[in-house]
């Protein structure tokens, strides 16, 4: 049986939803390249421009080209991420774009991993700048019932995270990554 959707494969949804005529950045890698469609369409149709950094890896091409011809501004490839931290290309790539263009949201579809280091260096860079993430719970009933999408962090608190809309901050920080 298959049973979906969850509607709920985006921490920070409310940053996206809000988020007109202005610049932003999506991170994309590997099979993450399939949740950003529906961000990067709502991203544009809300008359943002957008510029996406691609990794395909582990595969060899973009199966989403089609969508980046439409919706993006620009294009950069780039591997993204080596043995858990961002590749320093990367890092120059990010900086560079966040300094010259007026980016006002950031969203990443990658591993937890991915996701939690690029949270961090743009908070580190400038805590203005909105930020949202791709959902990677494993989910079974989507009703809050089951469990199987709970996690506990160093704060004890617990997430279900097939019902609970929250920043990825909430979902990402005091989380053991490796
Ligand atoms: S998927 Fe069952 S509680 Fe979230």
């Amino acid at each position: 049986m298959i049973k979906g959707p969850f509607w709920n494969g985006t921490l920070g949804l409310k940053n996206i939803y809000k988020i007109k005529n202005s610049k932003c950045l999506i991170v994309a890698r590997g099979i993450g390249q399939a949740p950003m469609i529906p961000v990067l369409k709502h991203l544009h149709s809300n008359n943002n421009e957008v510029i996406v950094v691609l990794d395909n890896s582990p595969y060899s091409n973009s199966f989403v080209n089609e969508y980046l011809e439409k919706y993006a501004s620009k294009i950069i490839q780039c591997n993204t991420i080596a043995n858990g931290r961002i590749t320093e290309k990367f890092d120059e790539i990010l900086k560079d774009l966040i300094s010259n263009n007026d980016i006002s949201l950031i969203h990443c579809d990658a591993a937890d991993v991915l996701n939690y280091e690029l949270m961090k260096i743009v908070e580190d860079i400038d805590k203005s700048i909105k930020y949202s993430c791709c959902n990677n719970a494993k989910m079974c009933c989507g009703e809050g019932v089951c469990g199987c999408c709970t996690r506990i962090n160093n704060d004890l608190k617990l997430r279900r995270l097939c019902k609970m809309q929250t920043e990825p901050k909430y979902v990402l920080e005091g989380r053991r990554m490796f």
